[in-house]
């Protein structure tokens, strides 16, 4: 079974790869730069945005798990227009795994449009394709809204809620998925907690020891409403199970 990894490069791309290049599979990566370690498998340069590479990407593999992505720049060809050009090569293929968001499809946010678009024409393609949407990952949140403080203050929208999840644990959960059958779109991924982001930056504080505070502002808007209202999580589906305390405490370890 040959398996390929768009995206390789990036954080779920990575996770794959960290966990692939120990099995059994034949493994196949591609994304435009090339990854800084390859233990096991080949690499080949594809460019979803001008279709360079797409073809031999997917040449002689069964399975792919697409982690590509480019959530602000291009966001309508990666994720749409490109990934249409690219399902179009893969009449062979026995299973694509596509890793989505929860909340796509109650969330005002443009990359979040371009993502059910791309559900959308996935579904509607002769491809065999399984769909998992997931939850924000930890490292994520942490970098969006907790990487830098602002005259010692951490700054959050809001009442933001976040069921962030382990990278690592969503990674194998789609590996998971290789085997199986094409389920078409199955149940979310979620975080085992669902927290506001002012208590994400409180464990942060403490755990890092800082001295930082966190500064809560009230968003207007319909996007800030969703978050406020948790349309990114799925409470129902905690099946992760890293905290986000847990992930910023192995990371002082
Ligand atoms: N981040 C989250 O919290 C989260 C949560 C749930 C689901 N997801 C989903 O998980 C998937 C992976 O997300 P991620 O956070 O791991 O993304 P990421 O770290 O931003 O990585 C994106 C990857 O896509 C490649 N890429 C970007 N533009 C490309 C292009 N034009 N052609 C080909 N490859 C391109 C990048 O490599 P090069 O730049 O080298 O090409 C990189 O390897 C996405 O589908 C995302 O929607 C993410």
């Amino acid at each position: 079974m040959k398996i390929l990894v768009t995206g390789s490069t990036g954080k779920l791309g990575s996770a794959l790869l960290n966990q692939l290049e120990s099995s059994d599979y034949q493994i196949k990566l591609t994304s435009r730069s090339k990854p800084e370690r390859i233990v096991n498998g080949e690499w080949v340069y594809s460019d979803l945005l001008s279709g360079e590479g797409l073809e031999e990407a997917v040449k002689d593999v069964d399975v792919i798990i697409h982690a590509a992505t480019s959530p602000v720049k291009h966001s309508k060809v990666v994720e749409v227009s490109g990934f249409k050009e690219f399902l179009g090569k893969m009449q062979h293929i026995k299973n694509m795994i596509y890793p989505s968001i929860v909340g796509i499809d109650e969330i005002p946010f443009n990359y979040y449009k371009q993502k059910l678009k791309a559900e959308e024409l996935l579904r509607n393609s002769s491809i065999p394709n399984t769909i998992v949407r997931s939850t924000q990952f930890h490292h994520f949140i942490e970098n969006i809204f907790l990487s830098k403080p602002f005259f010692s203050r951490y700054i959050v929208p809001g009442n933001f809620k976040f069921q962030s999840v382990d990278v690592n644990e969503f990674a194998k959960y789609l590996i998971g998925l290789v085997e199986k059958d094409p389920q078409g779109r199955i149940a979310d991924f979620a975080g085992p907690e669902i927290v506001t982001l002012k208590e994400m930056a409180e464990q942060k504080i403490k755990i890092n020891n800082e001295s930082n505070k966190v500064l809560s502002i009230a968003l207007p808007g319909k996007l800030s409403k969703s978050f406020s209202d948790g349309k990114n999580t799925n409470p129902l589906r905690k099946i992760g199970g890293t905290t986000f305390e847990e992930y910023l405490r192995d990371k002082v370890k």
